[in-house]
């Protein structure tokens, strides 16, 4: 969801900028711009659509060594080269580019800028006239920059340039994700680290109310009353083949094939040397000292922590709830003495799960963040982090991450059991094992995934997902695959809940994907399989091998039943794959998503 970028040194900054903005296309964007500073003036070159609509559009003949640069996901006001950033203010001195959300922005419009015209439906238009307008009124830059800082309610990350000052960036940053990347005679501005890996390894974090100073040689980081902040900056840990697809066509069938190995890595990182799998004391004590534990996340991440809460209750005996973030803020559940709370977040960056985290960090609570982004917002703020390690994943559509966040919580549930005294369920490492093998087995399959797709959905319109206890939960994400990259309308249901209304819409060949991997519930998903089926249903069974019969449509390996969602969703995330792939969706990014959700 919108990306930075900035550049400032020796080297043409457009093609650097632009480089930038095309490792940040995963993130989601309608539209597109740069701005550049030459001797003189500063140039702005936005298109809508994708960077390549972009690109050509830039004047190849002006050269340049400073420039921001902006993908932007519309929220106030249409896709539009009007509404694309950069933005600059009526005299054209100014030029900025932001990402967030600023929440007052009409007030600030009503009450400091009577009479100025505007080209834009955005609210970042009204921050970079406010800082014109303190301009005009004798401020440096500096301090205008500042002043205006101080009037915004809301989130925002910014890069400003000034027509009148060649040498430097100013940057803020407030709940938005930014970051400063630092070199010999550069320094660059991105929203990510992947950005401007071309570059730098090197990254400062920004907190939030900061403001950064960004000259070729130097980074002062300013709180916004003046004070000077120093900060070292540390090391990305990522390697430029990692956010490349190779020979893949697609990033998420790649992710999707990486998930064996994620799962290898994962048993790697979290064993010690006598290969006993182990988590920190803290973190622990936390878990084994809560009275409840709440999982808050999004979309796939919310679903992973469905999976977590039977991992947690059954193997530690933890009491556990799961919440949608963006519900839990404004419905908050009366909490018990002790709560503990975890996070689940690919990115690190949600916007909706930050801002419970916020809350309950205020209520005293302690917080736990699974993330794959070391360093991100949700893990910085929380008191503890437990990291995914699945790399970068790049596609819209999350795949590895959701396994690598099952993979994670189940080893803190393990772990939380054997130090509460709990009989052992399992051998972990050894289950893992057998699941990461699963997984590649599965993975050689996709020719037969291709036929399921393009047997049951490359023609639907709708498609449903039935499954009980843990493989209604793997139901609700293989929905949630298909229906954000293929544009099929899809849900998931509790097989035995589809009765009570929704088997209205059975219709003929409306095609029920049933998930069938748990001994208890076999007999009765089956059953609810011959309900939709006898009202024109196509059914497609995927079972565990041991509990197949000849009705299933595909078998998959057997695996310890607690941890088959991490086996039985690489089907269906390989069948939404295909499903679009058929259908001529754009697989990576898919429309109008973001894979980084920073506004609430
Ligand atoms: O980065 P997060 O895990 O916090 O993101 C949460 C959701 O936005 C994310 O899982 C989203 O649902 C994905 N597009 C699903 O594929």
């Amino acid at each position: 969801m919108c990306g930075i970028v900035g550049y400032i040194g020796n080297q043409d900054a457009k093609e650097i900028l632009l480089k930038g903005l095309e490792k940040l296309e995963y993130r989601g964007y309608d539209s597109a711009g740069i701005a550049v500073r030459d001797n003189s003036q500063v140039h702005v070159f936005k298109a809508k659509g994708r960077i390549a609509d972009l690109r050509a559009v830039v004047d190849a003949s002006v050269s340049a060594n400073t420039g921001i640069g902006h993908t932007r996901w519309a929220t106030h006001g249409v896709p539009s080269h009007d509404n694309a950033h950069p933005h600059q203010s009526t005299a054209g001195r100014f030029t900025l580019v932001h990402n967030g959300v600023i929440e007052n922005y009409s007030i600030l419009k009503r009450e400091y800028l009577e009479g100025t015209a505007f080209v834009s439906e955005t609210d970042t238009e009204v921050i970079v006239q406010l800082i014109e307008k303190f301009a005009n009124e004798g401020m440096e830059t500096e301090e205008a920059f500042r002043q205006t800082l101080k009037l915004l309610k809301g989130s925002y990350a910014l890069a400003l340039l000034d027509e009148q000052n060649d040498e430097t960036i100013f940057v803020a940053k407030n709940k938005s994700p930014l970051l400063v990347g630092t070199g010999s005679d550069f320094n660059v501005v991105a929203s990510d680290a992947m950005a401007m890996l071309q570059v730098t390894d090197q990254y400062v974090e920004l907190m939030d109310k900061e403001m950064v100073i960004v000259t070729k040689n130097d980074v002062t980081i300013k709180t916004l009353d003046g004070t000077v902040v120093e900060r070292s900056p540390y090391k990305a840990e990522l390697d430029a083949s990692d956010i490349e697809k190779g020979t893949y066509p697609h990033y998420m069938l790649k992710e999707i094939d990486e998930q064996p190995l994620v799962i290898r890595k994962i048993i790697q990182k979290y064993q010690d040397e006598q290969g006993s799998l182990q988590i920190d004391q803290n973190i622990l004590d936390a878990v084994t000292s809560s009275d409840r534990v709440y999982i808050i996340a999004c979309g796939t991440s919310y679903h992973a922590g469905l999976v977590g809460k039977q991992l947690l209750e059954q193997m530690a005996k933890i009491p556990v709830e799961v919440h949608v973030a963006s519900e839990f803020g404004y419905n908050m559940p009366l909490l018990p003495e002790k709560p503990l709370f975890i996070f689940i977040s690919q990115s690190g960056e949600t916007a909706d799960s930050r801002a419970v985290l916020v809350a309950v960090k205020e209520l005293g609570h302690k917080a736990l963040t699974i993330t794959n982004v070391q360093g991100s917002t949700l893990s910085r703020e929380a008191d503890y982090t437990l990291l995914l390690h699945a790399g970068p994943e790049i596609a819209v559509a999350s795949t590895k991450a959701y396994t690598a966040q099952i993979a994670v919580l189940s080893i803190l549930a393990h772990v939380a059991a054997a130090s509460k005294g709990e009989a052992e369920s399992m051998n972990l490492v050894k289950e893992l094992g057998i699941v990461a093998n699963a997984m590649e087995v599965l993975c050689d399959s996709k020719e037969e995934m291709d036929y399921i797709a393009r047997e049951y959905l490359s023609f639907t319109r709708n498609a449903f997902f039935i499954g009980r206890g843990i493989d209604y939960y793997v139901g609700l994400e293989g929905a949630l695959k298909l229906k954000e990259i293929s544009y099929i309308q899809a849900e998931g249901f509790a097989g035995g809940e589809l009765k009570h209304g929704t088997i209205a819409l059975i219709e003929e060949g409306t095609p029920v994907v049933a998930i069938a991997t748990q001994e208890n519930v076999n007999l009765s998903i089956r059953g609810n399989v011959k309900e939709v089926a006898a009202r024109g249903a196509n059914p497609c069974i995927i079972s565990m091998k041991g509990l197949d019969t000849d009705e299933d449509r595909f078998v998959i390996p057997a695996v310890h039943d607690l941890l088959s969602p991490l086996v039985s969703v690489v089907p269906l995330q390989l069948i939404a794959y295909y499903a679009a792939l058929h259908r001529d969706c754009d697989v990576d990014k898919p429309r109008n998503l973001a894979k980084s959700v920073t506004v609430e």
